[in-house]
C-alpha cells in the first residue's frame, strides 16, 4: 500500500513489519533495528546477501550513544555539520546493536536521514531503524514510491511516500581507522564538502571478497538492459548502429537519428540537479525495451564522482 499516512507505517513498524521510507537520498526497506525478526526480513525481501551490513537510521545525535561505543571528534564534528543529511559514520558498535545489523561487525553504519515525514515517523517510534536501499539486491536505488511499488508490489506491507528524493544517490560513508576518516562509499555529498570540516580524506582501497562497504561491490545499481559507460559517445553510438539506443547524458544533447530516447541529468550542468536526476533516468531508461543504453561519464570532480562511480558499477560485467 503507497500511503501518506505516518500511523499506518509507524503501526506497520510496531508489529514487526517492515515499510518504505523516504529520505533526501534514496528510498530505505525499513525494519525495528532492535528486532532479529524484522532486521531478517529485509535480508529476505531484499535478497540481499548476509555479509553486507545495514544503515541504522536515527531520529537525532543524542541517540547516537545508545548505537555506537565510540565518537571519535571527527565523527561528532561531521555528525554537528552534516546531520541530519547525506552522511554515514561508521562507529564502533554498542553491544544493544545486533550481528545481525552489522554482519558480524564490530562496527555499525549509522546516519540521521533529513526527510521531514522519516523523521516524523522516528521522533513517534522508540528504537531505529535499520534500512538498506529499498530495491532488491543489485539492482537501480529507488527514488520515488513508485519505483519501490515496482520492485515488491504488495509484498511489502506499506510505502511510506514522501515524493521524489531530493538528493537521488544515497548517503556518503565514511569510517574512522587510527584517527584518520576513510572514504567507504562515494555519495550525495562530495568529499570537497567534507574535507572543508576535517582535512584530506583518505579513499578505502577494497577487494571483492571481503567489501569493507559492499556497496563497493563491483556490479551494483544496475539496469537490466546492457549498459555501457564511455567518454566517445559518438563511436559507441556507430558501434551499435541499427539497435535501439537509449543514451544517459550530461548536459548537451546529442544529434543521431540512430538513438530512440536521451535522458539529460542537467541541461545546465549542474551535479546536484544530476544526481538527482540518476536514478530516475535509469529506470526510465530501462523501461524503454532498449537494446542498449550509453552513458557518458561526468568530469571527475564534485557529485561528478559520485555519478561516474554509479555508473562504472552499473556497467560492469560479474
Ligand atoms: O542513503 C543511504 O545511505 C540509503 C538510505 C535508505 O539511508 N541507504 C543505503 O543502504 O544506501 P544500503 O544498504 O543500500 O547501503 C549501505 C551501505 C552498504 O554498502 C554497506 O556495506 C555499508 O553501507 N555498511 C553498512 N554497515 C557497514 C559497516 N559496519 N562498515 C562498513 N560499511 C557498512
Ligand atoms: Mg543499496
Amino acid at each position: 500500500m503507497i500511503t501518506t499516512d505516518i500511523k499506518k507505517a509507524k503501526e506497520a513498524l510496531i508489529n514487526g513489519q517492515l515499510v518504505a521510507i523516504p529520505t533526501e537520498t534514496v528510498y530505505g526497506l525499513a525494519g525495528n533495528a532492535f528486532s532479529q525478526i524484522a532486521v531478517e526480513k529485509i535480508f529476505q525481501l531484499k535478497k540481499r546477501p548476509h555479509h553486507n551490513p545495514l544503515i541504522v537510521h536515527i531520529k537525532s545525535a543524542e541517540y547516537l550513544s545508545e548505537i555506537a561505543r565510540e565518537i571519535p571528534p571527527m565523527a561528532q564534528k561531521l555528525a554537528h555539520h552534516f546531520w541530519p543529511g547525506p552522511l554515514t559514520l561508521v562507529l564502533k558498535k554498542h553491544e544493544k546493536i545486533q550481528n545481525l545489523v552489522t554482519s558480524g561487525n564490530d562496527t555499525v553504519a549509522v546516519r540521521i536521514p533529513n526527510h521531514q515525514l522519516t523523521l516524523e515517523l522516528l521522533q513517534q517510534l522508540d528504537f531505529p531503524l535499520a534500512a538498506p536501499s529499498a530495491n532488491p539486491f543489485g539492482s537501480i536505488s529507488p527514488t520515488t514510491a513508485e519505483h519501490v511499488y515496482h520492485y515488491f508490489k504488495d509484498e511489502l506491507e506499506v510505502i511510506l511516500d514522501g515524493g521524489a528524493c531530493e538528493m537521488g544517490i544515497e548517503s556518503t560513508i565514511i569510517g574512522f581507522e587510527n584517527n584518520q576518516a576513510i572514504l567507504y562509499r562515494h555519495g550525495s555529498l562530495a568529499i570537497e564538502e567534507i574535507e572543508k570540516i576535517i582535512g584530506p580524506i583518505r579513499y578505502h582501497t577494497h577487494n571483492n571478497e571481503t567489501p569493507k562497504a559492499p556497496g563497493m561491490l563491483t556490479r551494483h545499481y544496475a539496469p537490466k538492459t546492457k549498459t555501457y559507460l564511455t567518454d566517445d559517445l559518438t563511436s559507441l553510438i556507430a558501434k551499435f548502429d541499427g539497435q535501439k539506443i537509449g543514451l544517459l547524458i550530461f548536459k548537451n544533447p546529442v544529434k543521431s537519428n540512430h538513438v530512440v530516447h536521451q535522458e539529460i541529468l542537467s541541461s545546465a550542468g549542474n551535479y546536484t540537479e544530476a544526481a538527482s536526476n540518476l536514478y530516475g533516468s535509469m529506470h526510465h531508461l530501462d523501461k524503454l525495451d532498449l537494446d542498449v543504453i550509453i552513458a557518458q561519464r561526468l568530469p571527475d570532480e564534485h557529485l561528478g564522482k559520485t555519478i561516474n562511480d554509479r555508473l562504472e558499477r552499473a556497467t560492469k560485467n560479474g
